[in-house]
């Protein structure tokens, strides 16, 4: 057996060379970071759920039409992907004020926004990923005003998808961000969605607690971030119910105390 070639490892994911040329394997981590890795740790079994939701959500996306780079589930910690050139942008999308944008503008954490916001930060892990406008890309050729024009249009179809999706599952889709990649036919490229979706990347609160779903419980030391994937992927219908227990539902109360501006759970 032949090892394949590791093409790059990032915080939490590695990639190898996939079985067909214009092929990639996404091999999912437990491995968390935050504030640009100067927090490490590790999110038991995080990797396999991620493999999951990201799998669900790509799939289901593609279901109305967004072009994806996903291909399929290999196994638990395994996807296949369609290589492509990533484009240098964060896409961040926020529907009610939470991180950053809160420390930057002095909103309260909660707020809802006047109206969906579209961020773009420039993915350099030196510079500590800046915030940056349209007129930077431009100026500095990192994305085409067309792959601008598509990548926020794509971005909003996907919220729009998305808050359905976890509203659903009475989950609040707080903020998330989206990576882009150019996919390319000889001379030719477009624009489809890449990298992963998932708790580690979004910020989901459940709808009546306010309880937060996602990585924040990590960054903020608050606790219970492997229920709270798991609880995720449960919603969603991903795992078997006796992976949590039959019909059991999740608590996280011995980590609530820690929770700030929580509204008391009813
Ligand atoms: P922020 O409030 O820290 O700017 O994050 C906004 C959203 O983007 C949040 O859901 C977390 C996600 N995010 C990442 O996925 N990677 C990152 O490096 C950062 C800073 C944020």
């Amino acid at each position: 057996m032949t090892r394949r070639r590791q093409i790059y490892e990032g915080k939490a994911k590695i990639l190898y060379e996939g079985p067909e040329p214009g092929t990639i394997i996404q091999y999912f981590k437990d491995d968390a970071t935050a504030f640009n890795a100067e927090k490490k740790g590790t999110i038991n079994g995080k990797g396999v759920i991620n493999n999951r939701i990201s799998e669900h959500v790509f799939t289901r996306l593609s279901h109305i039409g967004i072009p994806t780079h996903f291909i399929r589930r290999l196994n638990m910690r395994e996807q296949l992907v369609r290589q492509v050139e990533i484009i240098p942008i964060e896409v961040i999308v926020r529907n009610v004020a939470a991180g950053s944008i809160c420390k930057r503008l002095g909103l309260e954490e909660g707020e809802p926004l006047p109206h969906t916001l579209i961020e773009y930060c420039f993915k350099d892990d030196a510079l500590g990923d800046p915030l940056v406008s349209e007129e930077h890309i431009a100026c500095f050729n990192w994305a085409s005003l067309e792959e601008m024009q598509d990548m926020s249009s794509m971005a909003i179809r996907i919220n729009d998808f998305m808050c359905g999706m976890f509203a659903a599952i009475d989950i609040r889709l707080v903020d998330f961000k989206l990576e882009f990649g150019r996919l390319f036919d000889g001379d030719f490229s477009r624009v489809i969605l890449a990298d992963e979706i998932s708790p580690d990347g979004c910020r989901l609160w459940d709808m009546k607690s306010g309880e937060k779903l996602d990585k924040d419980r990590f960054r903020r030391d608050l606790g219970g971030e492997e229920d709270a994937y798991r609880e995720v992927a449960r919603r969603l219908g991903l795992m078997q119910e006796e992976d949590n227990g039959p019909g059991e539902v999740l608590d996280l109360s011995s980590h609530r105390s820690r929770l700030r501006g929580m509204p008391p759970k009813k």
